[in-house]
């Protein structure tokens, strides 16, 4: 009688998991009832699908690709598609002329990619998926629950998030145990860590197979424990925020605290180079999530932080943050909005 009941329950899930049923919440212990005895095995994990075609999404999708994966990349905006697409193919060519990897490998990594606007095709075939959307709660609380909808049972949901809470992003789905941070570093191609970050409730298999698969990407996985900001961002943005407060305070300019963070302490980017580099909405939602769930005042963002991102004065991606950058050039200059 218990095991058709507990068959009964099963099914109900299953229906659930196949898009049969709209998500809803189950009790945890159901929940937890989850599909960890389909996981696959890591060597059959074949098809990748990368949620999100921006700063991450694109170098995400390359690593995987070159590493032999069929990957489809998802998002909402066909023009991130293209432009991510077109990123891969220099990003790739480069590597040719600076024999890194040979032209066949270029044009195999690019035979792997498919690109869609549709989530549920996105998702149909997916054995991981990688979430790499904007760092919004609410966006990617909506994404999970169709993750969950429209993903097979056995598949992982990884979120490449810098700071949301990775057992809040599995409360938004049915399998919890089958969601974790998967933390790309940027720029993901030439960046060797991967932060793994478990959920209250992700399984422990779960977490060996994508240390796994990070190792078959030649990478470095580190764990982290599941804290607002987890290890890099909860020590990199306050850094990254304090420049920006010793900006605003007048203490030096724009290219002299980069400088002496560069020399001073041997770090490769200044701080507000890296700043624009990683997008400074991203920064600001990172210290965001930090202030909100720390609840500690010294987390507060920036004001000017606030003020750059409501001009939209977003760094590379907009061309103009704390540097103006020139097209298709790295170059670039110290924007003249903070001229003496
Ligand atoms: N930028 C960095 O240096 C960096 C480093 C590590 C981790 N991250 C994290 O990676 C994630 C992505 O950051 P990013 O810098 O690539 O952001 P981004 O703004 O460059 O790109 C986000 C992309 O997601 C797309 N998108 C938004 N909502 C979507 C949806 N519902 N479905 C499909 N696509 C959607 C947007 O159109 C855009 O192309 C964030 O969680 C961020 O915190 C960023």
């Amino acid at each position: 009688m218990v095991n058709i009941k507990r068959d009964s329950i099963k099914m109900q899930i299953v229906n659930n998991f196949n898009g049969k049923k709209s998500n809803q919440q189950y009790p945890v212990e159901r929940r937890l009832e989850s599909f960890l005895h389909l996981l696959i095995d890591i060597k059959m994990i074949k098809n990748i699908t990368v949620i999100g075609a921006g700063t991450m999404g694109n170098g995400i999708v390359q690593v995987f690709a070159s590493h032999g994966y069929a990957v489809t990349i998802c998002d909402i905006l066909e023009t991130n598609l293209e432009t991510a697409l077109q990123t891969i193919a220099n990003n790739l060519e480069r590597r040719v002329k600076k024999d890194i990897i040979t032209e066949a490998v270029k044009q195999n990594a690019l035979k792997n990619i498919i690109t869609t606007t549709q989530l549920a095709k996105a998702l149909k075939d997916a054995d991981i998926v990688v979430e790499a959307i904007t760092e919004n709660v609410g966006a990617k609380q909506k994404l999970f629950q169709q993750l969950d909808i429209h993903c097979k049972p056995s598949c992982i949901l990884t979120s490449n998030t810098s700071s949301i809470s990775i057992t809040k992003l599995g409360g938004f789905t049915n399998r919890p145990a089958q969601v974790i941070g998967m933390h790309f570093m940027n720029p993901v191609p030439v960046m060797s860590l991967v932060e793994i970050i478990s959920g209250l409730l992700t399984d422990v298999k779960v977490k060996n197979t994508i240390i796994e698969l990070v190792h078959a990407l030649e990478k470095t996985p580190v764990e982290a424990n599941d804290y607002p900001g987890f290890v890099a961002n909860r020590i990199l943005m306050p850094m990254i925020n304090e420049a920006i407060h010793t900006l605003n305070d007048g203490v030096a300019e724009i290219q002299a605290i980069d400088q002496i963070m560069k020399l001073g302490m041997a770090h490769p980017m200044g701080p507000l180079e890296l700043a624009d580099f990683i997008g400074l909405d991203v920064c600001l939602s990172i210290m965001q999530v930090l202030h909100l769930d720390m609840g500690e005042a010294k987390y507060a963002p920036c004001p000017l932080l606030v003020k750059m991102v409501d001009a939209k004065l977003l760094g590379v991606k907009t061309k103009q943050g704390f540097y103006q950058y020139i097209d298709g050039s790295k170059d670039k200059k110290p924007s003249n909005l903070f001229a003496k």
